[in-house]
């Protein structure tokens, strides 16, 4: 997939979290538009539509978004999360605008605009790296791997709490997964765990997973017994997400893999009339669907969550949203996730994912933006 990094309107304040499909563009054929005739033979390109034209007409039949009514939930903020050093993953040392961190067997460095603070560790363990992302720093730009001892290829075994699946180097500076996201992920797979075993596993947990990316949420979920659908605009992200189903023995798990862009999918759920118990939305800044479709947080939040808080169950357990690369703060995320859960009782907690880093003296690496919604 990636292009990654969103040609979005201006830059963001956070960090580097990836995600926007290439542009799968049409151009607009040209001729709908009355021309007057050309005095020489010389071909126009087709005009091409604008990312805000594409968006608008998105929008255009799409009714005003229909706040729900009723109570606030409580509130818990600021909530900070934080992912710990471990066996799968750990920060080892961060500043200087890079990272140097271990996924299972290998140590990656990497640009990290938040690290403005100096290194703890010597310049050789950072130069010993297994593999170097060198290149533009600018978050717009592409970047290449180094591998300075030895050669690697695209993908390397990885695990997430005993689940196998593929890290990999993608051309931009991600490598198939966020370790942030584990603190969502063990929160939802208890979550699913304890329904089960207070339902004596009768009544399935359903669970949507919308920007799934390489699935390894909707692969711990299905690992608890959850039924999941899983959405992501990129075919590439969801090849790689059901190689990892097949790593993990789950490629017979009840898992749907859906291509489609996630507001799309979301109306058709709702008319649908769907039900789900857990939600999980990792949305980036901006996005394109496969039909070009365009996702812009700030423009399309609101009307996605209230679409999300349609499509909970009557007997609904969690919806969790996570935001990077985005200028905003968790109070905002808890204020529209507030509106949008409004009489369903339960409690909204918000704040941080951050990273802590290995050893002594560690400093903690904030990722990301968060709020959820949890029924208890
Ligand atoms: C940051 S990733 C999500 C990461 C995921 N939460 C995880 O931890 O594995 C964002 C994903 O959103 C997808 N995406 C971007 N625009 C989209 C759209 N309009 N509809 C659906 N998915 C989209 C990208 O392809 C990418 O896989």
């Amino acid at each position: 997939m990636r292009n990654d990094r969103p040609k979005g309107p201006g830059k963001s304040g956070r960090r580097e979290r990836p995600a926007e499909r290439p542009a799968p563009r049409s151009a607009k054929p040209t001729g709908e538009r009355p021309r007057p005739p050309a005095p020489a033979a010389v071909a126009e390109p087709p005009r091409r539509e604008s990312v805000e034209e594409i968006a608008r007409e998105n929008r255009r039949d799409r009714p005003a978004v229909e706040w729900p009514k009723g109570e606030r939930p409580a509130f818990r903020a600021p909530v900070v999360l934080e992912v710990e050093p471990g066996a799968d993953y750990a920060l080892l040392d961060s500043g200087d605008g890079e990272k140097l961190e271990r996924y299972g067997p290998l140590t990656i460095r990497r640009p990290e605009n938040q690290a403005i603070w100096p290194r703890r560790m010597a310049a050789a363990r950072w130069d010993g790296a297994d593999a170097i992302f060198t290149g533009d720093t600018d978050e717009e730009g592409a970047g290449r791997w180094r591998f300075p001892a030895t050669p690697l290829g695209e993908t390397w075994p990885m695990r997430q709490d005993g689940l196998p699946y593929l890290g990999r180097f993608t051309s931009f500076r991600h490598v198939g997964v966020f370790p942030e996201q584990a603190v969502h992920w063990r929160f939802m797979t208890e979550t699913i765990e304890r329904e089960r075993e207070r339902e004596r596993h009768q009544r399935p947990v359903r669970v949507l997973n919308l920007f799934g990316y390489t699935g390894l949420a909707s692969l711990l979920a299905a690992r608890a017994g959850a039924e999941v659908t899983h959405v992501d605009a990129s075919k590439r992200a969801i090849g790689w997400a059901r190689e990892n189903a097949e790593l993990a023995g789950l490629s017979g798990a009840p898992i749907r893999w859906i291509c489609e862009d996630a507001v799309r999918y979301a109306e058709r759920e709702a008319r649908r009339g769907s039900a789900y118990d857990i939600i999980l939305l990792d949305p980036p800044k901006f996005g394109r669907g496969p039909k070009g479709e365009v996702w812009q947080l700030f423009e399309d939040l609101p009307h996605l969550l209230v679409l999300m808080r349609q499509l909970l169950s009557d007997r609904p357990l969690a919806l969790v949203l996570t935001a990077y690369s985005i200028r905003s703060s968790f109070y905002s995320l808890s204020a529209l996730m507030g509106e949008a859960m409004r009489g369903l009782g339960g409690t909204v907690e918000s704040g941080e994912l951050v990273i802590r880093e290995e050893g002594e003296d560690a400093r903690h690496l904030s990722t990301s933006l968060f709020s959820r919604w949890v029924s208890a």
